[in-house]
């Protein structure tokens, strides 16, 4: 038998409507929004914290560059910081595998830093400048830094050749170092001008902050 239309209307005024399931949720999905809602706003806040963490901790790498106050200082100070690195990696003996190993992923860290801000910021305005050719042979040189250092993290630290691998590396930075400060920058520093060298601090340190 059919129902009437009179028998079908109970049932459905006693179907909950959208409103009033909204305003009784369960107690799982009170609980579970509000978890999630909690678990959003900690990751929020951890995220936020971990940024300004990071923030704090690339300020810190690269205060000392923006210390020195002028690019072609800063970019003393670095290749000395490097070579220093060097030096110590130069005074580990075989044995010594784990600081090798920390001390080169430093190197790695430093010299990646300070040849993107030189990628970035120096060697383009040493094109601009009118000394395209030696901004090309310093940028070539870097590909071979890059590699150097490929070569020696996969070299065995203890191999017996790995400190005659590294003392020659040293000798080709060092060669790149000298021409650097010696050669090239020099005349562009004195071209550029007090606004021009203001420009390219900068620009320098906003690049080398990116890879700190
Ligand atoms: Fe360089
Ligand atoms: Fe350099």
């Amino acid at each position: 038998m059919m129902a009437t239309k009179a028998q079908e209307s109970p049932a459905k005024t006693a179907t909950p409507t959208k409103s009033r399931r909204k305003a009784a949720p369960t107690r799982r999905g009170q609980g579970g929004s509000t978890g999630v809602a909690a678990m959003v706003g900690v990751a929020a806040v951890g995220l936020a914290a971990g940024f300004a963490l990071n923030l704090g901790r690339k300020a810190m790498v690269q205060a000392p560059s923006v210390t020195a106050g002028d690019w072609l200082a800063a970019i003393k100070l670095e290749h000395k910081a490097a070579l220093a690195l060097f030096d110590a990696i130069l005074g580990t003996d075989d044995t010594q595998v784990a600081k090798r190993t920390l001390l080169l992923a430093q190197l790695k860290h430093a010299l990646g830093k300070h040849a993107f801000m030189e990628e970035n910021a120096v060697y383009p305005a040493l094109r601009a400048w009118g000394d395209k050719a030696d901004a090309d042979k310093l940028n070539h040189d870097h590909g071979y830094v890059k590699q150097a250092l490929y070569e020696l993290e996969n070299l065995d630290k203890d191999a017996p050749f790995f400190i005659e691998k590294a003392t020659s590396f040293r000798a080709e930075l060092d060669a790149h170092i000298r021409e650097e400060e010696n050669a090239i920058f020099p005349p562009l520093h004195a071209g550029l001008g007090d606004e021009g060298n203001a420009k390219l601090t900068a620009a320098a340190n906003k690049e080398g902050f990116k890879m700190a």
